[in-house]
């Protein structure tokens, strides 16, 4: 089985030093960063745009890992490809016509990913599977780090993961919201294979350690 990813989520990191958290994942087992961004309008609180990303770009040497929790994302996929995107989420709730904002993702040359918030199933992914490379299923209603893990979220990775073996793609299901020490294992074994954690790295004194353990986690499932 291939080792799952982590990717610690720039969202809790401390931006009034920014440039010591970027070295601090440069240097540790993380193999992406998730980049949390929101409008105040798809959620209701508002992060950080491109700013923020262009300044990190040609620093961070991690798979750079965007989640767009914004209303009409297909206005921004080339402008945040060029601040440095390596991977690009959309929300299905986001998007009408999902089919062919997938398709401007990877015209791109970006991996493309979509979300699901808590309430929506899995299977409303099923007639774009084929399409893409990361499903990406909130664990907390999006919009805040530091909330509860939902664990109704273990069966939806369970269904997702049986219809991804079924059809035999390779598609990855990243798993993002209260993801932490006490409860990566039991994700890991529903099928999850990217693993976000904000506030479970960026709250602990010692973030580096905290990420090596993530990775370290069902060595052997
Ligand atoms: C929440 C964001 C998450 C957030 C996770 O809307 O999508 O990526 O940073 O933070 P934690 O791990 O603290 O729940
Ligand atoms: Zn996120």
């Amino acid at each position: 089985m291939p080792k799952h990813l982590i990717a610690p989520s720039l969202l809790s990191c401390d931006f009034y030093n920014l440039t010591k958290d970027i070295e601090l994942i440069n240097t540790s087992e993380a193999d992406w960063l998730h980049i949390d961004i929101m409008d105040g309008r798809f959620v209701p609180n508002i992060s950080f745009g491109f700013p923020i990303m262009d300044a990190i770009k040609d620093h961070c040497n991690k798979v750079k890992d965007v989640h767009l929790m914004i209303v009409e994302p297909e206005k921004y996929l080339s402008r945040f490809r060029s601040s440095g995107a390596d991977v690009i989420t959309v929300h299905y709730e986001a998007c009408t016509h999902l089919h062919r904002t997938i398709q401007q993702i990877k015209e791109l040359g970006a991996m493309a990913g979509v979300a699901l918030n808590p309430h929506t199933p899995v299977s409303s992914l099923y007639d774009v599977l084929e399409d893409i490379d990361l499903v990406l299923l909130m664990s907390v209603n999006p919009g805040f780090g530091g909330q509860k893990f939902i664990y109704r979220t273990l069966d939806k990775i369970e269904t997702l993961k049986s219809e991804i073996i079924s059809r035999n793609l390779n598609v990855k299901i990243e798993v993002d919201g209260g993801v932490g020490l006490q409860n990566a294992e039991r994700i890991l074994q529903a099928g999850a294979d990217v693993l976000v954690a904000g506030n479970a790295v960026f709250g602990d004194p010692n973030p580096t350690k905290v990420i090596s353990q993530l990775k370290q986690i069902g060595h052997n499932i």
